[in-house]
């Protein structure tokens, strides 16, 4: 038998509990030995809980048994998260994690430390909740050159634009109850204005590149800027907007940006919606693949943690490895300014604005002029489009929403 002990008795970490009882048969025989949680790490009591006895407050009682070979990190946040794994990983414990903001900060640290002490750091569950991401990338498709990654890969967000989108719900409605379902972020801040996506996508975009893509430095921008009008606009037109992390290639550098997106409805991922994720790979010799599945929630997320238990347990994990921030150079990475796409941009209406528009822009599109002008660019790049938006704001002419658009 294999003796594991769950960091955090929360939404996620009860679900691997819960899991890891009701499946057990089914996880022993795909691990190849019985998995018991001797341990549940928490500070906080549980009286009524049937796992009561197994609740201690002192992560020292779990690092100093030598009974427990396996620790599942469910803590969020980067201390003592990332503390708490690093001694495990010293003293011999394969970590499994669900924490994207410990891997994206800290994951080359860890996967370092793993492989001195042979031990596994293993993360399928930080990007994609329940949605198998990691595992695909790295060993699937692992013969391929990556060109591009494109991810709709927080459920919060998803679901917020999808109950704008379709029930007509206000921001604050639809993020609540994306709170009390148990999808946002204790910050719902970190959802919201892109910083969870951001670390998924630089987690993603580590293992397409082997750099470290540091979460400080990626253009992040979040969905709160997004009107309702915008949303039924883009509907009308015939796509959605969508939240995306994108790593994508640039002759040969990547360029990795977090923003909302005009996507059209010819593309997989317009479709996903609610707390679904789905993320798009473009691969040189398998074409497009895209995964699609529960972004977020308790067992969807401790679906993809056992996972990465049982490929411990059996020794046949895979291990990833990426640049340290000390092996990094200012220009492992482009500038999205570099990236060229279509824009999707509404401008105040007005008498002259189209004329104004064309002649800054060349011939644009319109989309729609009822509550804006919403005009649609050819191919620029991003530099040209803000360029081009900073000239019109000098001449008068004011924009509201800038979107990059994927058809
Ligand atoms: N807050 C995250 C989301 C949880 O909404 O996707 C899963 O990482």
């Amino acid at each position: 038998m294999v003796n594991i002990a769950v960091l955090g008795f929360g939404v996620v970490g009860s679900g691997v509990v819960e899991l890891c009882e009701s499946n057990a048969d089914k996880i022993s025989a795909a691990a190849g030995n019985d998995v018991y949680v001797k341990y549940i790490l928490d500070l906080r009591d549980f009286p009524d809980s049937p796992y009561k006895d197994r609740i201690v407050k002192d992560f020292e009682v779990i690092l100093n048994d030598p009974e427990v070979s396996l620790i599942v990190e469910c803590l969020g946040g980067s201390h003592p998260a990332y503390d708490f794994s690093l001694a495990a990983l010293k003293k011999g414990k394969s970590v499994v994690s669900s924490n994207k903001e410990t891997v994206a900060k800290f994951g080359h640290e860890l996967l370092k430390t793993a492989r001195e002490n042979g031990v596994y750091y293993l993360f399928e569950a930080s990007v994609g909740g329940g949605t198998p991401v990691i595992r695909p990338l790295s060993k699937c498709l692992a013969a391929n050159r990556v060109e591009e990654v494109c991810g709709i890969l927080n459920g919060t967000t998803n679901y917020i634009l999808t109950m704008m989108n379709k029930y007509s719900e206000s921001f604050a409605t639809a993020l609540a109850s994306a709170q009390e379902k148990g999808y946002a972020e204790r910050d719902p801040s970190d959802d919201i204005n892109g910083v969870d996506t951001c670390r998924k996508i630089c987690i993603l975009t580590d293992i397409v590149t082997g750099k470290f893509c540091d979460p400080a430095k990626v253009d992040t921008t979040g969905i709160t800027a997004i009107r309702p009008e915008d949303v039924k606009t883009v509907e009308k037109w015939g796509g959605a907007i969508k939240l995306l992390g994108r790593c994508t290639l640039v002759g040969d550098k990547y360029a990795v940006m977090v923003s909302p997106f005009v996507v059209s409805a010819d593309r997989m991922i317009a479709s996903v919606d609610n707390v679904f994720n789905a993320v798009a790979f473009k691969c040189d010799a398998a074409g497009d693949v895209t995964l699609c599945g529960r972004g977020a929630g308790k067992l969807p997320t401790a679906s993809a943690m056992v996972s990465d238990v049982i490929d411990a347990v059996s020794g046949k994990a895979y291990r990833a490895d990426w640049s340290t921030p000390e092996e990094s150079r200012e220009d492992d990475f482009v500038s999205p300014d570099d990236v060229a796409d279509r824009f999707l941009i509404a401008f105040d209406n007005g008498a002259d604005a189209l004329a104004r528009v064309n002649a800054e822009f060349g011939e644009v599109r319109v989309i729609d002029d009822a509550t804006a002008l919403y005009v649609m660019t050819e191919q620029i790049t991003g530099a040209d489009a803000k360029k081009h938006i900073a000239n019109l704001e000098k001449l008068g002419l004011k924009s509201q929403t800038a979107l990059r658009v994927l058809l």
